[in-house]
């Protein structure tokens, strides 16, 4: 039996994407022997470039090391390159003729077709038409066709996009990738939640008195503020990372590990959000640290010559979800994501409420919080009380700690992109973004973006933990921070 053929073909090979994720990505996998035996690459855009070039601009990304320099060559000789425009059949043809080849060479069997739209927007709907007409499969193989955010700008003009995709694929064709739903613990939270009879009963609102989920980083968006500028954190992280990871943590129990089933559950969790109140959120802007003529500095998000001067664009934001549902209602999801911020974190915090008939101490007693750390050092930790051990009777906050780094030393954790496009080759499409999930993440966050347009964000420092504000209205809503 011979190997069925696969291309996966990146449209925009010459981007930013392209060749600090995608080829490194591709590599890794080929490397470590984790592809399908009979794959070839196509990058496709619209530069000539020779595939020397091309190679050149990914090289240094994909971190190759002296011992697998023949694995390399193999991944290289595997790697061709397509010059096309994006709105004109005559470079899709040749795509196709290609194709083609590795069919004749694959003693005529059909190839299956991955292709990776690392494309802005406005050249979205061009290419899907033009692959459409020119490169799909024809029926004894298959295309799916993976793509990157933005998906849209807002709730219309994603159904305008949607409707366009629909119109082409089926939905089991579409992988809308949310990168964040290929990390080790986003992944992990079903198991936590499903796997352990300990949490489940716990996991609604008799006990859990908020959930925080926060998304810092310590670097602004230089070199990528004419994109950011249009978006801002909201669109960029909020309503797709942040938004994957509170449906993961407050749905129920899907009536099996089927990507629809779980996608139901998730819609479902949607589906029961309230409208965010202007009062629950609280927006920011960074502004450089230190004195303009200090060499240090580090520049302030409207010093970059990319904003614009009057720029509104929030660069922090906090925004409290309800979902009105019997598990929920009254829990606060508070979602808390910013730039340039004191660190780099991403995790959950699941904040229990206070023990009833507390016969310690009035103060003693801290609340029990589950914590998920996504990154950086993937870890699941529980803070909880114990008695001070010796001879006292006293009482402190410790922790259950299960650090990855120590638990699980030798084994390598992938890359969320990696995990991803193996499941886009086996067909699994668990963690993509449905269409009607999509329409639903977007219903909730589109009057909130429309309302903020007035709205001035609060200036904070480069390097700070963002607007004071937030640690208030946090407050407001019954966290408690226990130091
Ligand atoms: C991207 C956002 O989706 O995610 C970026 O556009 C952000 O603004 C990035 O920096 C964060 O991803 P990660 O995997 O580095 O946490």
């Amino acid at each position: 039996e011979e190997d069925p053929p696969y291309v996966f073909v990146v449209f925009g090979a010459s981007g930013d994407l392209a060749k600090k994720k995608i080829y490194p990505t591709l590599w890794w996998l080929f490397r470590d022997a984790l592809l399908p035996n009979n794959v070839n690459f196509v990058g496709y855009a619209r530069s000539a470039l020779s595939m020397e070039q091309l190679k050149a601009s990914f090289e240094k990304y994909c971190k190759v090391r002296e011992s697998e320099k023949e694995t390399w060559d193999r991944f290289l000789r595997k790697c061709a390159y397509v010059q096309g425009k994006y709105d004109d059949a005559e470079g899709f043809k040749c795509l196709q003729k290609l194709i083609d080849g590795m069919q004749t060479a694959a003693n005529n069997i059909a190839v299956n077709r991955l292709y990776y739209l690392a494309l802005p927007p406005s050249v979205f709907a061009d290419v899907t038409t033009q692959l459409k007409e020119n490169c799909m499969d024809k029926g004894d193989s298959w295309t799916r066709v993976i793509i990157e955010k933005p998906f849209g700008h807002d709730l219309q003009s994603s159904r305008v996009l949607s409707d366009h995709l629909a119109r082409l694929f089926k939905e089991d064709q579409l992988y809308r990738i949310d990168h964040y739903l290929g990390k080790e613990m986003v992944q992990n939270l079903m198991v936590l939640r499903f796997g352990n009879r300990i949490f489940n009963p716990s996991w609604n609102r008799d006990n859990i008195g908020s959930v925080l989920i926060t998304f810092k980083e310590d670097f602004g968006t230089e070199g990528r503020a004419g994109y950011f500028d249009q978006s801002g954190i909201i669109r960029d992280v909020m309503q797709n990372h942040l938004m994957q990871i509170l449906t993961l943590v407050a749905m129920e129990k899907p009536a099996s590990l089927n990507a629809e089933d779980i996608r139901d559950e998730k819609v479902k969790v949607l589906k029961a959000i309230s409208d965010i109140k202007l009062e629950d959120v609280v927006v920011g802007q960074y502004i450089g640290d230190g004195e303009a003529s200090d060499e240090s500095r580090r520049m302030g998000y409207k010093d970059d010559s990319e904003v614009p001067r009057d720029s509104k664009t929030p660069t922090y934001a906090m925004a409290v979800l309800h979902i009105k549902n019997e598990r929920w209602e009254g829990v606060p999801f508070i979602l808390r994501c910013g730039k340039a911020l004191n660190e780099k974190k991403a995790e959950v915090r699941v904040q229990y409420k206070q023990v009833n008939g507390d016969i310690y101490p009035a103060g003693d007693l801290k609340r029990t919080e589950l914590v998920m750390r996504v990154q950086p050092n993937e870890a699941v930790y529980l803070k909880m009380m114990t008695k001070k051990p010796g001879m006292g009777f006293g009482v402190e906050e410790t922790e259950l700690d299960l650090s990855y780094s120590s638990r699980y030393k030798d084994t390598r954790l992938p890359d969320a992109y990696e995990r991803l496009f193996l499941e886009v080759f086996m067909g699994s499409q668990i963690n993509f973004v449905r269409t009607d999930e999509l329409d639903y993440a977007w219903r909730i966050f589109t009057p909130l973006l429309e309302k903020l347009e007035k709205v001035t964000p609060t200036q904070y420092k480069f390097g700070s933990r963002g607007p004071p504000e937030a640690d208030e209205l946090m407050r407001r809503h019954g966290f408690v921070f226990t130091g």
